[in-house]
């Protein structure tokens, strides 16, 4: 639906129906001089039938983007940037730097040596590892190592740094933050830390040390924060624990085998607003249609594969990168028939689940699979 294609459905009664004349024109001009209006001529706009994404469905191609991020690594410092980071901008949300609805995400890059500095921010942060060795993060105090394809968590409030040791190599990860959703509710605040960077005050790995053991926790638990105590989800764990599952359940007809990433001491989103999940299409698996309220951002952890996305076809291989907008069709298809393909999200779902506006339809027609119009 758009301003000049009207839908039908708007010319019945209970929608705004009023046909506008000479004297209805000046009488909005009147009300516009007191900034007010006739709701009967944006009704139909403000309220429509059902969500329209202002965002695109879009793929970052790793082969292309990798080289563009390393560049970065000689043009500027991480002291003078900040963050290192090359965001992913949807082509329709250029106004509020989102890589999907309300989402941000990037790549981030360090050398061996480096470290930004600390800071905090009324947002949320999350990070897949992609590629290097040797790269931490400092979270309220608590470093954390990672390597490729774990995912860790910097909730929002959280004092965070992150380096790569010196004896590691040059690593590179995704950033995905609700930057623009609290921008957009205007909640946002930053802090640089006063000493510039954290000391760590807890054993190195002491949260996946605590909190990393399935359907364990501390006997005398104490944790009170409204996120997950667990910051790192290791790949090995996470792999193995989707094969398991593959063992004993079909998954689901339209993500595979999924599973989510959670608060071990809730069961819940590990943090307030973004939820993560990772997924797996077995050998020759392709899911069925459905859609949904939120916004999601798939990283593809392993192998190769296409989703269609709206009508769209998108071929993804290892670490590419891409969006699907709230409530747009979409589906997903392993291109092995020996091999499984992962993919990780992560997606606003905490939001729309707290707000009530979660909502989900599976696609009916054709066997459940989209007619594909084009090419991503
Ligand atoms: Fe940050
Ligand atoms: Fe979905």
């Amino acid at each position: 639906m758009t301003e000049t294609v009207r839908d039908e459905r708007d010319s019945q009664v209970g929608r705004a129906i009023v046909e506008d004349d000479a004297e209805l024109e000046s009488y909005y001009d009147d009300l516009a001089g007191l900034e007010t209006g006739a709701l009967w001529t944006v009704a139909n706009d403000i309220e429509p039938w059902e969500p329209t994404p202002s965002s695109a469905p879009t793929i970052w191609r790793n082969k292309e983007l990798r080289p563009q991020v390393m560049r970065s690594l000689d043009l500027v410092s991480p002291e003078k940037a900040g963050r290192r980071v090359v965001y992913l901008r949807n082509p329709k949300r250029k106004d509020v730097s989102a890589c999907c609805g309300w989402l941000f995400s990037g790549i981030q890059v360090m050398r061996p040596g480096e470290k930004t500095s600390a800071h905090k921010h009324a947002a949320s942060a999350l990070r897949f590892i992609m590629e290097g060795a040797g790269g931490y993060t400092v979270v309220d105090g608590h470093k954390i190592t990672f390597g490729a394809r774990d995912f860790v968590i910097t909730p929002n409030g959280t004092w965070h740094d992150h380096g790569v040791l010196e004896n590691g190599e040059v690593s590179m990860w995704q950033d995905g933050l609700d930057i623009p959703l609290t921008n957009a509710l205007e909640a946002n605040f930053y802090e640089v830390h006063p000493d510039l960077y954290q000391k760590p005050n807890y054993a190195e790995n002491d949260s996946p040390g605590t909190y990393g053991a399935p359907g364990l926790l501390p006997a005398k638990e104490t944790w009170d924060k409204p996120y997950s105590p667990l910051m790192k989800y290791t790949w090995e764990e996470t792999y193995e624990g989707l094969q398991a599952y593959g063992k004993v359940s079909d998954g689901s007809p339209y993500d595979g085998l999924i599973m989510r990433y959670s608060n071990p001491h809730t069961g819940g989103h590990v943090m307030q607003t973004m939820g993560a999940h990772m997924q797996m299409l077995r050998g020759g698996e392709a899911t069925k249609a459905h859609r949904h309220t939120g916004n999601v951002i798939y990283h593809v952890a392993k192998g190769s594969g296409h989703s269609v996305i709206g009508g769209v076809r998108f071929d993804w291989t290892e670490k590419d990168i891409f969006c699907v907008p709230a409530w747009m069709w979409h589906e997903h298809a392993n291109a092995s028939d020996s091999e499984d393909a992962c993919l990780f999200s992560f997606n606003d779902f905490p939001v729309m689940e707290k707000l009530g506006y979660y909502r989900e339809e599976a696609f009916e027609e054709n066997g459940g699979h989209q007619e594909v119009t084009g090419a991503g």
